[in-house]
Parts: C-alpha cells; sequence; structure tokens
C-alpha cells in the first residue's frame, strides 16, 4: 500500500501525529509525507481570520496535489474557528486524482464539538471530491504525546477503511 500523509502545523501538534501516523504506515508499505504551507510564511491573524471564511485566496507554497499513485490519503487538519486550518481547505480544494481513494482525517483540537463540525464539513467536501471512504481520528492538544492513544485510534481508523 503506497499512502501519502500531508498536514499543516503552525503549532507543531498537527506534525507530530503526521510523524507518528508515516512511521505506522511504513509498517506496511511505502509512505511519503508532506506539510502544507503559505507561500508567504509571514501571515498575521487578521490575514488568517481573513482566509478562515475565504480559504480559496490562500496561495500555498509547492507541494504535491494530483494524487493518483497513492492507494491512501492522510490529511492532518489542525482545527481553528471550528473548520480546517484555511491552509488545509485549500489544499484539498486543490486535489486530483482522489475519486475513489480511502482517506484518513487525524484532527487536532481543544474542543470536540468544534473538531466534529470541522469533520462534517470537511466529509462533505471529500464526498464532493468522490472519496470512496473517509475515517476520522480525533486528537485533543494535550493527547499529542500519547502515543498508546494515538497507537490505538490510528489502528482502528486504518481497520474502518480497510474492510
Ligand atoms: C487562533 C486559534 C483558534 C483555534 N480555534 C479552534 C477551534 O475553533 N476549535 C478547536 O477545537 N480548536 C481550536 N484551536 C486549537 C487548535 O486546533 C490547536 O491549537 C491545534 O493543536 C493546533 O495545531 P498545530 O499545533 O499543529 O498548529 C485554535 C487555536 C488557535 C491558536
Amino acid at each position: 500500500m503506497k499512502s501519502l500523509i500531508v498536514y499543516y502545523s503552525r503549532y507543531g501538534n498537527t506534525a507530530r501525529v503526521a510523524d507518528l501516523i508515516s512511521d505506522v504506515l511504513r509498517k506496511k508499505g511505502e509512505a511519503n509525507i508532506a506539510e502544507i504551507e503559505y507561500r508567504d510564511k509571514r501571515q498575521n491573524l487578521l490575514k488568517r481570520t481573513f482566509y478562515r471564511f475565504f480559504p480559496m485566496f490562500v496561495r500555498l507554497a509547492t507541494i504535491k496535489s494530483d494524487l493518483k499513485e497513492y492507494d491512501l490519503f492522510c490529511v492532518g487538519i489542525p482545527v481553528w474557528g471550528g473548520r480546517p486550518s484555511a491552509p488545509v481547505t485549500k489544499y484539498l480544494l486543490l486535489t486530483k486524482g482522489v475519486a475513489g481513494k480511502k482517506a484518513l482525517c487525524f484532527y487536532i483540537y481543544s474542543f470536540k464539538a468544534s473538531a466534529q463540525r470541522c469533520s462534517e464539513y470537511v466529509e462533505s467536501l471529500l464526498k464532493k471530491k468522490g472519496l470512496s471512504a473517509v475515517a476520522n481520528v480525533f486528537v485533543h492538544w494535550d493527547d499529542v504525546g500519547n502515543e498508546v492513544f494515538l497507537n490505538k485510534e490510528i489502528s482502528e481508523a486504518l481497520a474502518k477503511i480497510s474492510q
């Protein structure tokens, strides 16, 4: 199985979980990891708030967006204002070659209800792109270093989409 893990991380929590998922997936096959970044890294709060409502205007640094060679697509999503951090949404809008593929979305959050709302938004976006199955892993930011918890949640999510 060939997997791609993409993530955005401003404060490093999502990056930590992405690294762990990539370690797990490397035991099952090939796994590539890529960080979503703003083209211009100096984004102030005003701009980031604007992008929260208008993610289509985000300009991303170059990143692979044609995923046809991958079997599994994993997305690391910091929840921001009840939505994915805007660079993630922009990336999801750009992706190609995902129809019929499986996705694992992992959300780093501080409020569960907010992360759940965010996941509904992401799932509807991914369904429009034709993904066949989506599994979610919700990680409170207190748990990003809790490898026992993470390994359990990740293996349950992978089992769900392998059926
Ligand atoms: C400005 C700001 C807004 C946030 N908004 C939300 C939110 O709406 N819901 C939520 O569950 N967590 C929210 N969080 C918490 C982030 O999801 C959490 O800090 C996450 O770990 C950030 O990921 P990162 O360290 O990879 O950047 C917010 C954090 C910040 C700094």
